[in-house]
């Protein structure tokens, strides 16, 4: 394997027509994960903005209740970009026009995910099939929303069909403003490594344009493998931060010529706590509280001493109260550094 280059100059800002990204570090867009809470705590904990949980263009139109949760937001996240999903060009043109109505600044288009539900859609990565319809939807949405427009992509379809490189192409000439690519492609769901000579292709097919590279970052150092490798503005990191989004400080300590600096179990705790109080203010049904708590403490428990019991215990339980003094005396015990 070569080594990992830390280089002081592969973390800088990224600068868009309306917005300036204080560094090159996102969070991905994570259905179930990257909520309000958690897109706070990546903030805090260094990620120069996060992307929401992807959003159905079609339900922000029909007025659901429970879409528009996902737009939750505080001024403390600026910026952040809401990522919309759907098929019909004028539904994602009108969810544009709407959003931007009510302020939002940076929308995201979602061309990557897998799941069969979008798929039958003609979402997601299904647009990948359908490069035509995918344009049609960029330059709906581009002309209906004055802020920042990103796109985010899988490589193709499948092996046969890596359009990444043509579609991102498309898209700059659309108007949208950066890109982010998930070095996969939609027949590879998450198997596989991310193909980052894909990812470079697209970096050489848009000069000028943003691109963040994004695919199985999971620790500091992989990050400057990433831009090394693919040539990209950023990098956009989704699992290897839940739990640990401590990776976005790590990142940044080490091109500042720092050693990797694992939290201390106080500094841990003290995360986790700021988290819980956040996910308390964001889910007032506990029953929702407690199954995000459960995702999250367990992530935050991968790798401590004692943490398959501690998973164990909290995964079964349903009981808000139990499942925080659970998390409480698993953190707190001084014997459980990772
Ligand atoms: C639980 C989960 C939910 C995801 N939801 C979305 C989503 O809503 N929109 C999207 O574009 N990608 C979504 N993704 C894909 C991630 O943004 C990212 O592209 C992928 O996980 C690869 O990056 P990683 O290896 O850093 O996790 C999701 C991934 C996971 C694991």
């Amino acid at each position: 394997m070569t080594a990992p280059v830390i280089d002081a100059a592969a973390i800088h800002p990224i600068s868009l027509r309306l917005h300036t990204l204080e560094n090159n570090l996102v969070l991905a867009p994570m259905a179930g994960v990257s909520n309000l809470p958690f897109r706070l705590i990546a903030r805090e904990a260094g990620a120069a903005m996060g992307v929401s949980e992807t959003i159905s263009a079609k339900g922000l139109v029909m007025g659901g209740h429970k879409t528009r949760r996902l737009l939750d937001t505080s001024p403390r996240e600026k910026p952040v970009a809401f990522q919309l999903f759907g098929s019909e060009p004028a539904t994602l043109a009108e969810a544009c026009r709407r959003l931007a109505d009510e302020g939002v600044e940076w929308i995201d288009l979602n061309v990557g995910c897998p799941v069969k539900k979008f798929i039958r859609n003609c979402a997601g990565s299904s647009l990948l099939r359908d490069l035509p319809r995918a344009v049609r939807i960029v330059s709906a949405m581009r002309q209906s929303f004055p802020g920042t427009f990103s796109v985010k992509m899988r490589t193709g379809w499948d092996d046969a069909s890596i359009v990444a490189p043509e579609f991102a192409r498309m898209c700059v000439d659309e108007g949208a403003e950066l890109l982010s690519v998930h070095g996969r492609t939609r027949a590879q769901q998450y198997t596989g490594r991310a193909n980052r000579d894909v990812i470079r292709e697209v970096v050489e097919a848009v000069p000028g344009t943003p691109v963040l590279a994004n695919g199985d970052i999971t620790r500091a150092a992989d990050v400057f493998e990433m831009l090394r490798d693919t040539g990209a503005a950023g990098v956009m990191i989704g699992r290897g931060s839940v739990g640990n989004p401590w990776i976005f400080q790590q990142a940044l300590e080490l091109a500042q010529g720092g050693a990797l600096r694992r939290p201390t179990p106080s500094e841990r705790y003290t995360t986790i706590e700021q988290h819980i109080d956040l996910m308390r203010r964001a889910f007032s049904d506990p029953t929702a509280f407690a199954s995000n708590l459960k995702k999250y403490v367990a992530a935050y428990s991968k790798g401590m001493h004692g943490g398959n019991r501690f998973r164990q215990a909290a995964l079964q339980s349903s009981d808000l109260d139990e499942i925080l003094g659970l998390t409480r005396d698993f953190f707190t015990r001084t014997d459980r550094a990772a």
